[in-house]
């Protein structure tokens, strides 16, 4: 039988995730939007381009989560953007609403499958979904260092004037201003940054990867960034209906691991078939250890405006 993936929200970022994965050939697809004729409409277009790009996929869109039933992988970028006008408490509570609805329609068709959260603001997201569908955290984890590791590789691949491939990198924390990158233990084939870059020029590519989200809203003026984070969800889709056992950066609820219980931020896991199959503990230094503590402490702040008891 083939895999079924599922998207939820069928906007910039949901489209592209459908599109990229769809190519990928493994799995069908299904695009859900609450909007009539937008998941159908974007699910026809990428279709079309099947027989001219030689491929053989299926993929649907709906407005209904009976379509979703059985599915192994489910996408949540339902939700609003940030408007003028609105705080960060107000975009909050709007998207904790939506949340609530679309994770508890996602389990009650799909109860077994793996829930990857992109609709920000991104851990606090997870929180809720994890508090409100009882999911074991291995089967329900964001994506948010991907696209931070992404951004801090692609800096440093264009500061060196080298491949981005031979360029590897580390970001955990939250998904916001607290991340935290670590540079002792990003490598250019094998070589870490420290030796190859001074230091002011690493620190200024880290508030580049920090502000990296905010830079591409302003260059793009209405709506945020999709292509490189439907790029990092496709890399997670891959790694668990593949069971890669890729090791990746997921926002993912602690229990204990870097000395932080209750929260959910950004670390490094082992990620396959059954979901995150293993946290990786690195060994801090005691200034990234209490980085990390920082971020999560911000997240923990988010999270108790919404009140979950
Ligand atoms: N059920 C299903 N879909 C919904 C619901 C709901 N209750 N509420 C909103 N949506 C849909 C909207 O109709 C819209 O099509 O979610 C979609 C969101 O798409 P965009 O506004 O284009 O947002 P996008 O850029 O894709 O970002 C999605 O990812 O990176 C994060 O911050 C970003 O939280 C945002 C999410």
């Amino acid at each position: 039988m083939r895999s079924k993936v599922s998207i939820i929200g069928a906007g910039m970022v949901a489209g592209t995730c459908a599109q990229r994965i769809a190519e990928r050939g493994y799995a069908d697809v299904v695009l859900l939007d609450i909007i009539e004729g937008l998941p159908q409409g974007k699910a026809l277009d990428i279709l079309e381009s099947a027989p001219i790009l030689g491929l053989d996929f299926r993929i649907t869109g709906t407005n209904d989560y009976e379509d979703t039933a059985n599915s192994e992988v489910v996408i949540i970028t339902a939700g609003v953007s940030r408007k003028p006008g609105m705080s960060r408490d107000d975009l909050l509570l709007t998207n904790m609403k939506i949340i609530r609805e679309v994770s508890t329609k996602i389990v009650q068709h799909s109860p077994n499958c793996i829930i990857i959260m992109v609709t920000n603001p991104l851990d606090a997201m997870v929180q809720l979904a994890l508090h409100d569908t009882k999911f074991p955290r291995t089967r329900l984890f964001g994506q948010s260092g991907i696209l931070d590791t992404g951004r801090f590789r692609t800096f440093i691949a264009q500061e060196l004037d080298v491949s981005v491939e031979d360029v590897s990198a580390y970001v955990l924390g939250g998904h916001g201003a607290t991340m935290v990158p670590l540079p002792r233990l990003c490598t250019v084939g094998g070589i870490p940054i420290t030796e190859l870059l001074p230091e002011e020029k690493i620190s200024s590519i880290i508030q580049r990867t920090v502000k990296g989200g905010a830079e591409i809203v302003s260059l793009l003026k209405a709506g945020s960034a999709f292509y490189t984070p439907s790029a990092a969800v496709m890399e997670m889709v891959d790694a668990i209906i593949l069971d890669k056992k890729r090791i990746l950066p997921c926002a993912t609820y602690l229990e204990g691991e870097y000395g932080i219980n209750g929260v959910v931020v950004g670390v490094p896991v082992k990620l396959g078939k059954n979901g995150i199959e293993q946290i990786i503990e690195l060994k801090l230094t005691p200034e990234e250890e209490e980085a990390l503590k920082k971020s999560a402490r911000a997240v923990q702040e988010i999270v108790s405006i919404m009140k979950l008891e």
